[in-house]
């Protein structure tokens, strides 16, 4: 059973009221229980149209109702963005995992589609990926969508799932599990990524409270060979479970590094879950660290975790997404009916800073597409909608910027130069922190990665969060906020422009 024992086993106990001898989710409604409509305005879905609750998120994916985690097999097939995501049809608590789908052609409009994949005979359906078999590698069909997922049930085992109608439904592989296991307890998140030097396709999967990962290779996608192990001896990279890595090459000071993705839980950065990476190289076989200092964050914030990259993207682009959320109080934060959103899409690339690389993660630019002109904030946002912001801030003495909106309620992000430190302050007085006691996080630091004089900033606010990006995404702060309205008021740095950011439903 996963990490996160504790809450989804009491999470499951309060959905189901029962578990099985051997601690594995009684099926809530069985494995061939009717699955749910889950498209905008169909079935039992409100309409997309009515995404407009307090806290409900105007610009970052959230499925219209009910629960969702992890972003899942994320693949560009057809000049669509495919996003699936860990789901729970049947509530807005953690259960019945199963793969949510929405496309998009612009990474910023989503459309939600019928659930892809429901829990079988096999257990939930977890996290996982997926990669479109151009050269018909497996059998399925030229350019078929192969999922690769973990059936979490007795025990968390590799499972494939093929679909040869775009990405809308998915056949299981009758040879499954690809990658059996009944002896670990923590074995799972597949991520599928190919190698071109040995023409292979590599599997990494986190095995858990182990923190290790384990790569795995496959010319077919059905047979798969076990690699080498990944771990590390840097005790703070340790503290929690490892889950949902990824394995990523980028460009390099004129070559290239591969850089591995690793989230945690919960030893993030603020406790809870973040997101980790090792920076090395990969010979097809053994991924090798450089010597860091680690751990390396993501991002600083609280809120981005178990994000991965989409498969098959045109143009070299690396594109990242992650669960805007926390498992310290997912399951507590006040939305309905939907629970949880993901960040905004960000590109990522490796920066030589200081002679060490650094995984550096802007907003995707596609967020243009949505934006108003860039104005002065002279006095409050005109209106309410979210809004990017951007501002220079003073690295030559400490300075405090505060987002506060008409009831007072506000966060601080103090400048702090002198400890080359940034800190946001999401205290009691920043919204509502009243529902679970880990939320109000006083102090959440990040490096001040700059030594130019001044340090650009970017802040995206929506309904109910924050994300912070310095230095062009040398850092980046997400963080969830739940005030009564979005923060329409920047004090403490002059200059300040924002543009808004019209809904994407
Ligand atoms: C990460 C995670 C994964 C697992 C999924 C279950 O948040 O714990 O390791 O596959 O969530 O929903």
């Amino acid at each position: 059973m996963k990490k996160n024992k504790l809450f989804i086993f009491a999470a499951l106990a309060l959905m189901t009221g029962a578990c099985d001898k051997n601690n594995t989710p009684a099926f809530v409604n069985g494995p061939d229980s009717e699955q749910p409509e889950n498209n905008g305005g169909t079935g039992n879905q409100p309409a997309a149209s009515s995404r407009n609750e307090l806290y409900r998120p105007q610009i970052h994916f959230t499925p219209a109702k009910n629960w969702m985690n992890d972003p899942n097999g994320m693949v560009y097939a057809d000049g669509v963005y495919h996003l699936y995501y860990q789901y729970n049809p049947q509530g807005n608590n953690w259960g019945n995992m199963s793969w949510g789908h929405a496309v998009s052609s612009d990474l910023v409009h989503w459309e939600e589609k019928p659930v892809a994949m429901v829990r079988n005979e096999w257990g939930d359906i977890f996290s996982g990926s997926a990669i479109v078999d151009t050269e018909n590698k497996a059998g399925f069909g030229k350019n078929a969508i192969l999922a690769f997922y973990t059936a979490s049930g007795e025990h968390q085992q590799q499972c494939l799932a093929y679909s040869t109608d775009g990405g809308l439904t998915y056949t299981q592989y009758e040879g499954n599990p690809v990658v059996p296991n009944t002896t670990l307890p923590d074995f799972r998140d597949p991520k599928v990524v190919w190698h071109k030097e040995s023409g292979k396709w590599i599997m990494c999967l986190a095995l858990g409270w182990s923190t290790q990962i384990e790569f795995w290779g496959s010319s077919d996608l059905k047979h798969w060979e076990k690699l080498s192990t990944f771990t590390t001896d840097v005790a703070r990279c340790n503290i929690g479970q490892w889950e949902c890595p990824d394995l990523i090459r980028l460009p390099y000071k004129g070559g290239e590094k591969w850089v591995l993705i690793v989230s945690n839980n919960p030893g993030g950065p603020v406790g809870g879950s973040g997101t980790e990476y090792f920076v090395g190289d990969f010979d097809g076989k053994e991924f090798k660290a450089m010597d860091l200092d680690y751990p390396l964050w993501l991002d600083y914030g609280a809120d981005n975790y178990a994000g991965v990259t989409w498969s098959n993207v045109p143009g070299n682009r690396t594109l990242f997404i992650g669960w805007m959320n926390n498992w310290n109080y997912a399951g507590d934060v006040p939305c309905a009916p939907w629970r949880s959103a993901m960040t905004l899409p960000r590109e990522l690339s490796l920066r030589d800073i200081n002679g060490s690389p650094v995984l550096v993660a802007p907003i995707v630019a596609e967020l243009d597409g949505i934006a108003g002109e860039w104005q002065l904030l002279t006095d409050k946002m005109k209106d309410g909608s979210a809004y990017e912001a951007k501002m220079k801030a003073n690295l030559s003495k400490n300075s405090t910027i505060r987002l506060e909106n008409t009831f007072g309620e506000y966060v601080d992000i103090e400048i702090r130069p002198s400890t080359k430190a940034i800190v946001v302050k999401r205290s009691s007085s920043s919204g509502r922190i009243d529902f679970n006691s880990l939320f109000a996080l006083p102090s959440i630091q990040a490096p001040i990665n700059c030594d130019a004089g001044e340090m650009d900033m970017r802040i995206v606010v929506d309904a109910s969060s924050m994300e912070i990006i310095c230095g062009d995404g040398a850092v980046s702060l997400t963080n969830l906020v739940f005030p009564k309205e979005p923060y329409n008021m920047i004090r403490g740095v002059d200059n300040v422009e924002y543009r808004t950011l019209k809904s994407i439903w």
